[in-house]
């Protein structure tokens, strides 16, 4: 059969996959289904893309390191932008529906999980939100096992002669990354030395700024549709999306700004 547009990327299915749960439905619940699924979509995407970026800096390859953080950071400047359309939304506009999630929250997204344990932000007490007997909760697990970009970086910056600590390669697969100041300086000798090196270091840096912006766009969405109501996946919502406010992923990059 011949390949068409409809065919090929399976336009049915994909339009039958938004099943508002509202009876009658509520004008805005559309809206809140679509712009989660694509996050999903885009959470996949940068999944992929991180997995071809760990592959790249084990091999010490900049160039394909810098092209896949490139295409990282736009994504995540799109899922920031994304929330814009969300903000349309009026809190009494969500409470006609908002029932109706039951216990269904964020805080169930895997992929989202894998995201963080990916780049190296390994937080276990998070995985007792998510269903851990079902495929996509096996694979969150799956990646908290993993190495992380950040020990993949270690890889790259080992390939350029910096020492990377013993203690820091002999951590549990589950530990979170943590900073180093003997990666600190190792990172300065070469932001400071090897201008092909800072593009990818100024990447890294942008694409871990994008990731701080959405925790801080999510958290003022959410204060600003349901202020101090506690979230459907059964945290205290705003007091509690704000503890994770300014984490960063790769911690010394971060550190040494102040040196350059
Ligand atoms: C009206 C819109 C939204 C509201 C009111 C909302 C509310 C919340 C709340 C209260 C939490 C804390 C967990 C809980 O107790 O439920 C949470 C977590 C989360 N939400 Fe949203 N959210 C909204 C939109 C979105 C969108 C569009 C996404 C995109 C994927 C998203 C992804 C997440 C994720 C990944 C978490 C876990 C964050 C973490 O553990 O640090 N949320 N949300």
């Amino acid at each position: 059969m011949t390949l068409t547009y409809n065919t090929y990327l399976k336009m049915p299915e994909l339009l039958s996959l938004q099943k508002v749960q509202s009876d009658p439905p509520e004008h805005d619940e559309l809206l809140f289904i679509i712009i989660h699924q694509a996050y999903e979509l885009w959470f996949k995407l940068l999944l992929h893309e991180l997995e071809k970026v760990r592959r790249d800096l084990s091999a010490g390859d900049l160039y394909g390191a810098i092209a896949t953080f490139k295409r990282c950071r736009t994504v995540m400047k799109v899922l920031v932008g994304q929330l814009d359309i969300l903000e349309t939304m009026t809190p009494m506009s969500f409470t006609s529906f908002r029932d109706r999630l039951d216990t269904s929250s964020g805080f169930q997204s895997t992929q989202f999980r894998e995201f963080e344990f990916i780049l190296g932000y390994k937080r276990e007490d998070v995985v007792k939100y998510i269903d851990v007997e079902s495929p996509l909760g096996q694979r969150a697990i799956q990646r908290l096992d993993e190495p992380s970009v950040v020990d993949t970086f270690y890889d790259f910056l080992e390939h350029h002669g910096v020492t990377i600590p013993t203690e820091l390669r002999s951590r549990g697969r589950r530990e979170p990354a943590v900073p180093d100041e003997t990666v600190q300086d190792g990172l300065f000798e070469l932001y400071t030395t090897r201008d092909d090196l800072g593009i990818l270091f100024e990447l890294m840096t942008d694409f871990d700024e994008g990731q701080q912006e959405w925790r801080y766009r999510h958290v003022k969405l959410v204060e600003r549709t349901i202020g101090a109501k506690k979230g459907t996946g059964g945290s205290l919502g705003v007091d509690f999306l704000k503890r994770s406010l300014f984490t960063s992923v790769f911690p010394d990059l971060w550190a040494i700004r102040h040196r350059l």
